[in-house]
């Protein structure tokens, strides 16, 4: 989950451009971070707990840096267990990206000298390498030596005082290299490396490199075979993402989700009829994703239902076991994902590809490891998304597959249209000032409660447990959302004078039934919100949405505003909540 970037050169200012590549980085894991220079025939390092920004680094000028974003796994957030861990002399600084599994085991595998300064499941790594180093040729070679070693997923490097060597090795977490003319560079993200190079090439499991002053070497890390690397220049902008004045990341990108879904109501026309044509060939269809990835596959699999008749299954990627048996040959999986990098998407897909399956993918970072695998990959192109938490990319999603479902029913046009006028909706729900009122008024009565329930039936069900999600992973507050059926099966246990219920009533077709619950909930002394066109006398508040079609959006859009104003009422941090990193690259 962590940020890694790397940087030989003949430029003095390592550590100045490590530092700022890791800011553009620190999306992935904001515990703590590091840097790590080489000095005269030592290692000199700068470690803090803390977000990056506003950080500065003294470090003296050194023409090798190698710096990491932490998101802690094992070993509380401390500076003893920031990155880079430097082993028991100062010749190395290694930094990590995943979990080390036997790292009790290669513990006691290491002579009896061994001094650790940390509890993190990486330092063992940098002992191991101590001792690797003393009969390897180079410190590629011993790194390669130590990585055989490791059991589970990593992206691991090194730095070495000595030579001014760097080496890297993957399996599992991201690894970009970059040519540039003053030097190589390496990254968990190939966007990082944009401003510097375009010229990029994509470590691959079970690979290692060397980086030195005379350029790249790439290994292949179980033969210790030297392999030719593949320089490919990339076209696409990182377009690094300002705030342009908004406070917050999240604000910003809330704001950003009309035109995202004006763009891919006619931009995505043709990549929407091809999904489309894999759905009508496919004999099964698997929607997969996580977290707000996951809701949009839920809803994903409403709008093939209803829109284009067509059945599918949707499923947790952490769940593909459930699948697996069921798939074939004839089998599409649909993966869903912002990043490209969650590793339990990626698991999945891989699982699905040893099967037979196609695979196409809905992803919004392009160069990514999803978007390398997939058979079919849409990219959603809405744009850099800094805010860990997932908005515009969810809203992508569902735009696309809406798109998609009316091209299945040959009427690709019809979705442009639906798409063009809840981006009109959209745009209208937030511009308008009692929007503003309304979400500050429920944020206000709802802000001091513990537990939140949002309940929707049907189409409106997926969509309820989105709006949960982005409450309760920006303010702490646990916020369920569940199908309004269920209410009386167990929830509503839950309810007691005062409990915040919003029902998700948009649509005229189950408007009867989420009354029902209105009037259910309030009659124990809920306080309730109504997302509907309608006041309705069991809502105490009711914010308005428009029509069949566009509902999604404003519900989205109202939700994550509403979830925006409750993180800054109860002091959390919009952008980088606690415990959460963009990109999921750990089981
Ligand atoms: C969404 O707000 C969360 N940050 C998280 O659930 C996210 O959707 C999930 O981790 C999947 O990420 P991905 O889209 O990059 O695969
Ligand atoms: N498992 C390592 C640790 O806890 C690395 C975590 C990360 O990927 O940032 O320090």
């Amino acid at each position: 989950m962590c940020g890694i970037f790397g940087y030989v050169s003949r430029d003095p200012r390592g550590a100045s451009v490590v530092l700022e590549g890791l800011r553009f980085l620190e999306y992935r894991g904001y515990d703590s971070w590091g840097i790590a220079v080489v000095g005269d025939q030592e290692i000199l390092s700068q470690k803090a707990t803390g977000k990056i920004a506003g950080a500065h680094t003294d470090l003296p000028p050194s023409a090798v840096a190698l710096g990491h974003t932490r998101w802690a796994t094992h070993g509380g957030v401390t500076y003893a267990n920031a990155h880079p861990h430097l082993g028991c002399g100062r010749r190395f600084a290694l930094i990590h990206n995943g979990i080390v599994e036997n790292h009790q085991a290669l513990r006691l595998e290491l002579r009896s000298d061994h001094v650790f300064s940390s509890q993190t499941d990486t330092e063992v790594l940098v002992h191991l390498l101590e001792e690797e180093i003393e009969s390897a040729s180079d410190l590629t070679k011993a790194l390669l030596a130590v990585f055989r070693r490791v059991e589970g997923l990593s992206a691991v490097a090194v730095v070495d005082a000595y030579t001014s060597e760097v080496a890297v090795a993957k399996n599992g977490s991201p690894v970009a290299l970059g040519w540039a003319n003053d030097g190589v560079y390496l990254a968990s993200d190939a966007n990082a490396l944009i401003e510097h190079t375009r010229r990029i090439a994509f470590l691959e499991d079970g690979q290692a490199a060397g980086l030195s002053s005379n350029g790249v070497r790439l290994f292949e890390a179980r033969s210790g075979h030297e392999l030719d690397l593949d320089w490919c220049e990339v076209t696409w902008d990182a377009q690094k993402a300002g705030l342009n004045g908004y406070a917050h990341f999240m604000d910003k990108e809330i704001h950003e989700q009309p035109r995202v879904v004006q763009e891919i109501a006619v931009e995505k026309q043709d990549r929407a009829r091809d999904l489309a044509s894999l759905i009508s060939r496919a004999r099964d269809v698997y929607l997969i994703g996580c977290g707000s990835a996951h809701h949009a596959a839920l809803s994903g699999r409403y709008m093939l239902s209803e829109v284009a008749g067509r059945g599918s299954t949707c499923a947790v990627a952490s769940e593909m076991s459930l699948v697996y048996p069921q798939l074939s040959p004839e089998s599409l999986v649909i993966a869903l994902s912002q990043s490209g990098e969650t590793i339990d998407v990626l698991d999945a897909v891989k699982g699905a590809r040893e099967r037979g399956a196609t695979v196409a993918a809905l992803v919004n970072s392009e160069g990514s490891a999803l978007d390398r695998l997939a058979d079919l990959s849409i990219l959603l192109n809405c744009g850099p998304e800094r805010c860990v938490l997932a908005t515009k990319s969810y809203t992508a999603q569902l735009a696309v597959l809406q798109l998609t479902a009316h091209a299945l029913s040959f009427d690709v046009e019809r979705g442009t249209d639906e798409l063009r006028n809840a981006a009109l909706r959209l745009q209208e729900l937030l511009d308008r000032d009692s929007t503003r009122r309304v979400i500050d008024e429920v944020a206000r009565r709802t802000g001091d409660h513990e537990h939140l329930f949002i309940l929707g039936r049907h189409r409106n069900y997926p969509l309820a447990l989105e709006a949960a999600l982005k409450i309760k992973e920006v303010s702490y507050m646990h916020a369920e959302g569940f199908a309004a059926g269920e209410l009386k099966h167990g929830v509503i246990a839950l309810v007691t004078p005062g409990t915040p219920c919003f029902i998700l009533a948009p649509d005229s077709d189950f408007r009867r039934e989420a009354l029902a619950a209105a009037a259910e909930v309030r009659a124990r002394g809920a306080f309730t919100v109504g997302f509907s066109p309608e006041d309705n006398a069991d809502f105490d508040i009711t914010i308005k949405t428009t029509d069949f079609a566009s509902a999604p959006y404003e519900i989205a859009g109202a939700s994550q505003l509403l979830a925006y104003r409750l993180a800054l009422l109860r002091g959390c941090d919009p952008d980088k909540p606690r415990n959460l990193a963009k990109s999921v690259t750990v089981r």
